[in-house]
């Protein structure tokens, strides 16, 4: 779409361009030196039927211009009437949250969506202002409290598309990033089944372990894992951690040594964040709750 738009506008400046030049080399042609001249030629003051020329030809062709620059611009923000899903983009101080009203599923910094559809965004915030940025996919739209704004995207290959926070939104703002990860139509409707499943029931001992464990923890009061008793919003839904690339909002990779460090002491990793410190957690249960999170695929 904005690529047409700017083809469009490129071919009339190269128009543009061409006549100059031409007109110049012309000029310069005709005009030039020849033996014998004494005089330069004739000399003239203002123009009306020059004036009337240059002022209408611009205003004509920025006319045109106007029309699909005018129809792009809104196109990009209001989402055509034959979407294909709805996702809800919700910016917290510092995470995204994403909700599906259709498949009834939410799930946090990582957005799934299947490729070559229409996805109609609404977005919002819940607290101060954000910006809503996947620089690949479109441009940025404020998150504002109070209030849904729209925009749609369409993913045209398989893979992750980045996104960042693009408002100053405190402290962590740079540390507010997100994915967008697009696949097939197939892994889409397999991702929505998995989801809507709840969260993996553990088997390994550690993990069975670590369920418990957190459950009994205030973990549970802030977040929500599906089908479990954590049902929490403050936080990010943590039914399918184990299956993202990245913890805490897109900024340290989702291994084992930086989940238990997350866990224990975010305030380390990102300080002001919301979660507080479980610094008296002991080292075997802090074992068994990351045992636990790394099982939620
Ligand atoms: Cu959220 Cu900056």
């Amino acid at each position: 779409m904005q690529l047409d738009l700017l083809q469009l506008s490129m071919y009339f400046a190269i128009g543009i361009g061409a006549a100059v030049s031409l007109l110049l080399i012309f000029v310069v042609w005709k005009f030039r030196e020849r033996p014998g001249q004494k005089n330069n030629p004739e000399q003239i003051h203002g123009s009306t039927k020059l004036e009337i020329a240059w002022t209408l030809i611009p205003i004509v062709i920025l006319t045109i211009l106007a029309v699909p620059t005018v129809k792009t611009a809104f196109g990009t923000y209001v989402a055509p009437a034959d979407v294909d899903m709805t996702v809800k983009a919700t910016g917290n101080q510092w995470w995204f949250a994403f909700e599906y009203p259709g498949e009834k599923i939410t799930t946090a910094n990582e957005m799934v969506i299947p490729v070559g559809k229409k996805i109609k965004l609404e977005i919002e915030s819940k607290d101060v202002i954000h910006s809503f940025w996947i620089p690949k996919l479109a441009g940025k739209t404020d998150m504002i409290p109070n209030r849904t704004n729209e925009m749609w995207i369409q993913a045209d290959e398989a893979g992750m598309y980045y996104g960042q926070c693009a408002e100053y939104c405190g402290t962590q703002h740079a540390k507010m990033r997100f994915r967008v990860k697009a696949v097939s139509e197939a892994e889409w409707q397999q991702w929505v089944k998995d989801r809507q499943a709840g969260a993996k029931a553990p088997t390994d001992p550690l993990a069975v372990k670590g369920k418990e464990i957190l459950e009994k923890q205030a973990c549970i009061g802030c977040h929500t894992i599906d089908g479990t008793a954590a049902k929490g919003t403050v936080g990010p839904n943590l039914s399918n951690i184990g299956s993202r690339p990245t913890i805490a909002a897109g900024i340290i990779d989702n291994t084992t040594e930086n989940l238990k460090a997350w866990v224990k002491n975010s305030q380390t990793i990102k300080p002001g964040n919301k979660m507080p410190a479980f610094t008296s957690l002991k080292d075997e249960d802090l074992d068994a709750i990351v045992a636990y999170l790394q099982s939620l695929k």
